[in-house]
């Protein structure tokens, strides 16, 4: 191994692998960046870690000027956002509370971890990859609904809901695209910030709900329904399979179901099979799957509709 490839400085050596998957491009910068200080256990040793990666990439004859750039660029952004480490690592420790680490976390467990968590940063406890700033968050945002207005899911007699809506920004982003914008949560506090950020909106909705099952509501009553980022907590409750079976009796005929990362896994496959093998038994198609496609999130994209292998056909 040569010297470049082996940083003398075994604490930058742990945290190289996240400075260098920004720096390859593998990872938003943003993304790689929140990685890094979620890795790092004091800002010094995050500090150290990107210099390491700079001097690992200077000897690569390809890349070498993209990569100093790219984590040139991570380094701006966390001089733009000094708070950034620490908005992280608050958020971190309160969803690092006890019952997250149960076999099944139940759903008034998350509740309670995420009243505690939005109450330290409303941005960071929906989205760390945010570092913590609305304007990335608000962009990153931007960048879902446009997805969804790209594959022409909204129009001004669509109903939609946000299943795990969080402080509301998906909502909020929605309702003026759409006859009415539904968002549940199980998080109390969640659900105040959710009604603060749509004040303005007079057809967003919101209600709190037990989290075991979507039993609030008619069959087919719905035309869209959208789950960010809270597919992996219905994972860890062993409420997916359910989730996806009510998700589906829900919808309208031809209805969509899009689904923004479904498990914190290490095995992207075995998940993605898993979430195939529940849309199949439920009666929902998977029309669209892709990773890493935002600009701002390396989030994990599907989505589904609610028809028959006949209606396809035709
Ligand atoms: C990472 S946050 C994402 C929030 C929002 N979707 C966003 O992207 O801004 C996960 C949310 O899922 C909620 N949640 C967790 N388990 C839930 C359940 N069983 N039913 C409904 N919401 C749940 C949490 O309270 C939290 O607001």
């Amino acid at each position: 191994m040569t010297s470049h490839n082996k940083p003398d400085d075994p604490i930058a050596g742990r945290l190289l692998e996240s400075a260098l998957r920004g720096a390859y491009g593998r990872t938003p910068e943003n993304v790689a960046l929140a990685q890094l200080l979620m890795a790092a256990s004091c800002a010094e040793e995050a500090n150290r870690a990107l210099n390491a990666a700079i001097n690992h990439v200077r000897f690569d004859p390809h890349e070498r000027d993209k990569a100093v750039k790219r984590l040139q660029r991570m380094r701006t952004l966390w001089d733009q956002t000094p708070e950034a480490f620490a908005s992280i690592k608050a958020v971190m420790h309160s969803l690092d509370h006890p019952s997250a680490r149960d076999l099944h976390p139940s759903p008034e467990a998350w509740a309670r971890i995420f009243d505690d968590a939005v109450g330290v940063s409303r941005e960071a406890s929906v989205a760390l990859y945010c570092l913590g700033r609305a304007d990335l968050l608000r962009a990153a945002t931007d960048e879902i609904v446009e997805r969804i207005r790209a594959w022409n899911l909204l129009r001004d007699d669509v109903c939609v809901l946000d299943v795990g809506c969080g402080s509301g920004r998906v909502v909020e982003a929605l309702a003026r695209h759409v006859r009415t914008a539904i968002g549940i949560d199980v998080s109390m506090h969640m659900l105040q910030a959710a009604r603060e950020c749509c004040a303005a909106c007079p057809n967003a909705v919101f209600v709190r709900t037990s989290g075991q099952d979507l039993s609030v509501f008619r069959d087919t009553s719905v035309d869209l329904i959208c789950a960010v980022d809270v597919f992996p907590y219905f994972v860890m409750s062993d409420l997916a399979q359910r989730h996806i079976g009510e998700m589906a009796r829900v919808l309208r005929r031809n209805g969509h179901l899009l689904i923004l990362n479904y498990a914190y896994s290490n095995d992207p496959t075995a998940s993605e099979n898993e979430l195939r093998r529940f849309a199949q038994e439920a009666g929902l198609y998977v029309r669209h799957s892709a990773m890493g496609k935002f600009s701002l999130w390396d989030g994990t994209c599907f989505l589904l509709q609610k028809t028959t292998q006949q209606e396809r056909s035709t």
